[in-house]
């Protein structure tokens, strides 16, 4: 694949790198001149992708920056890390995500989806901000449609969005408790969140030139689809995966969303398949927002 865009002389943070769609992320960004900086929970795969990129990417380079996501301690260590390094930033991209087919607690108390596919990205988001805000940041949150309709096999029926419960937003350890869990719906709120979150932030750092937009990457076959595909539909999982995007494919809508230039100054907004999409109305309710707003930084705080 050649590089379609120009990037030499910017920085890119990117999460998920080592995973399906955050690789191709990662080495399209290199290739086009982006210093890379990959942030990997698990340094041997870290050093597989680095082994891959280097030789590969343009002038910018690439680094690795070893965090585990899931804990408050890793995103903060994470960003101080590349804060002591860079102090300029002209692209983050959110990508690592993650589904679980169980409930599990981080150990800070989370409910793992809430840890992994929310406040990852919106810890990094605002701890990275005095560099994000420097470098004109254009700040990519990669979603899942799963948040506007949660059912996994779509024959008939209404679309089922993503329940948010507005009491649970002022405490996010309260955010998909024991009682009712279900593993999509869970992934699918914690997606909600990081929307709903993103409307928010896009507005406070609006006069700052940085810009957040979040999309939806297509049904793509990775890692993370093994454990989507319902246990009915595992004996034909082969023939299932080959109908999806591929990561190539699927890494495509959020390269675009990060690079176009088109998009410049194109802020607050979801999109599937290239179109702003409307999300369910709580994503939109101003003092929802701030309740969840305050709820991540008094826990992002430690308080
Ligand atoms: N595939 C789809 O159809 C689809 C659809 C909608 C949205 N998405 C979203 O697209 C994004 C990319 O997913 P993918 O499909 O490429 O899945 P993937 O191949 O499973 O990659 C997930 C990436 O996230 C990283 N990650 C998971 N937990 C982490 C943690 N605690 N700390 C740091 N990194 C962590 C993984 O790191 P390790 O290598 O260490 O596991 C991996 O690099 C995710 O946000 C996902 O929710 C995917």
């Amino acid at each position: 694949m050649t590089a379609p865009y120009e990037l030499e002389g910017k920085v890119a943070v990117v999460t998920g790198a080592t995973g399906g769609m955050g690789q191709v992320i990662a080495l399209e960004l290199a290739r086009a001149g982006a210093l890379v900086i990959a942030i990997a929970r698990n340094p041997r795969t870290a050093d597989t992708l680095a082994s891959q990129i280097r030789g590969e990417e343009g002038p910018g380079g690439f680094e690795v920056v070893v965090g585990d996501l899931s804990r408050r301690d890793g995103i903060i260590g994470a960003s101080r890390a590349i804060l002591a390094q860079h102090t300029s930033i002209q692209l983050l991209v959110n990508n690592a995500g993650a589904h679980f087919r169980d409930r599990r607690v981080s150990p800070d108390g989370l409910e793992m989806h809430v840890a992994v596919d929310y406040l990852a990205a919106y810890g990094l988001t605002t701890l990275l901000l005095p560099a994000l805000r420097r470098g004109r940041a254009r700040v990519v949150n990669v979603a899942s449609d799963s948040l506007r309709d949660t059912r996994r096999v779509k024959l008939s029926g209404k679309p089922r969005p993503a329940t948010l419960d507005n009491s649970d937003l002022g405490d996010l350890t309260r955010l998909n408790p024991a009682a009712g869990f279900v593993p999509f719906e869970a992934y699918a709120r914690a997606k909600l969140l990081t929307v709903m979150a993103g409307y928010d932030l896009a507005r406070t750092v609006a006069s700052d030139g940085v810009t957040l937009n979040a999309l939806h990457p297509g049904i793509v076959a990775t890692e993370i689809i093994n454990d989507l595909i319902p246990a009915v539909l595992r004996p034909v999982g082969g023939l299932i995966r080959r109908s999806m995007l591929t990561p190539a494919q699927g890494a495509a809508a959020t390269l675009h969303l990060a690079t176009t230039a088109g998009l410049k100054g194109v802020t607050g907004r979801y999109f599937v398949h290239g179109a702003e999409t409307r999300t369910p109305p709580i994503s939109y309710d101003l003092i929802a927002q701030a309740g969840l707003r305050d709820a991540s930084d008094r826990f992002l705080a430690g308080d």
